[in-house]
């Protein structure tokens, strides 16, 4: 490179703005939206020569479920990676599809739908709603917890169950019997230690990290759904990125999801072997037989989903993504 070009290229990155990222979320660090958020700080660190920054705020610090999606939109932070069963109450209930119990049998069912044409589609409706979708994260499938194991249809009979604001979710909770409370995640533990609610549904690495243990003794093994993330940006930043800084940090990110994604299930697998170790925590199993019952069950959670969104979108699930 002549001289004079070095010159150009060295006044070009001088010039190149300093940029912060604020990255808000609910959980803590030791779960897979957590280790990502941190993955994703790093690589931007280092591939940017720290020229941007990314402050990540875990654990509600900064904002919770009622505020974090008005504070996006607000520019008050710059990335989010809610829960898909959040977006159904800002104008997007085609996301609560992944919150139809016993839909998914495994996550290679879910990648299926995030990775393909419907996961584009839904990350794409996004901008209706001033965000950008720029991807999908796992955490893993939801266990129920209660005061007492709840293994049976007639066990969830008038139980107050938290749950987030999904009408998918509500319903599920209703069509077993059971009464939902909306609350957000990061008043949920508080919620069950003063009895406001008697039970939660949470994957292991959620249940454990937020230290529900202690208020908790039951946990059935139901897997009955998946609870999962869209990363999502503001529009009006993303676009006053320069084009080089977004594609290193859509790069950064999508390399950060995929360790994620490799890391969720061993997570909640590891959380699970950490909870069977604690002397005050029953952990059950569902028979076969237990765990079609609650299958029928809840099926009238299919009938509001179907009303509030359209079938087409969940037969498109079912016929491209079959077990
Ligand atoms: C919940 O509210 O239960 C979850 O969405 C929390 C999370 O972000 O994993």
């Amino acid at each position: 490179m002549g001289a004079a070009c070095m010159l150009l290229a060295a006044s070009h990155r001088t010039a190149q703005a300093e940029v912060l990222i604020r990255f808000s979320h609910v959980v803590a660090d030791d779960t897979p939206k957590g280790q990502m958020a941190l993955h994703f700080k790093t690589l931007v660190a280092q591939r940017s020569g720290g020229r941007i920054r990314v402050e990540v705020y875990p654990d509600s610090q900064l904002y919770g479920d009622d505020d974090e999606m008005e504070a996006l939109r607000l520019g008050a932070v710059e990335m989010l990676a809610p829960s898909l069963s959040k977006f159904g109450t800002v104008g997007i209930p085609e996301f609560e599809v992944f919150d139809l119990p016993f839909l998914f049998r495994d996550l290679a069912q879910v990648r299926c739908v995030t990775r393909g044409s419907i996961g584009r589609k839904l990350l794409h409706r996004l901008s209706r709603q001033q965000m950008v979708g720029l991807g999908f994260l796992d955490n893993g499938f939801k266990q129920m917890s209660a005061g007492k194991p709840i293994q049976n249809v007639q066990d969830f009979k008038g139980l107050r169950l938290r749950v987030q604001a999904s009408r998918v979710l509500a319903a599920q909770m209703r069509a077993l019997g059971a009464y939902p409370l909306v609350l957000p995640f990061g008043e949920t533990r508080r919620a069950l230690a003063a009895g406001v609610v008697d039970g939660a549904e949470n994957p292991v690495s959620n249940f454990l990290t937020q230290g529900l243990a202690p208020v908790q003794r039951a946990v059935t093994l139901t897997s009955h759904g998946y609870l999962g993330y869209a990363m999502v940006s503001n529009p009006r930043f993303w676009a006053s990125l320069d084009a080089a800084d977004r594609a290193m940090l859509t790069q950064a990110l999508n390399d950060a999801l995929d360790q994620g994604n490799r890391l969720s299930a061993d997570m909640n697998q590891q959380a699970l072997v950490t909870l069977r170790k604690d002397p005050g925590v029953q952990v059950h199993t569902l028979s076969p037989a237990q765990r079609d019952a609650l299958r029928l069950a809840v099926q009238p959670a299919y009938d509001d989903f179907e009303r509030r969104v359209g079938v087409s979108l969940l037969r498109q699930v079912q016929r491209d993504c079959a077990p």
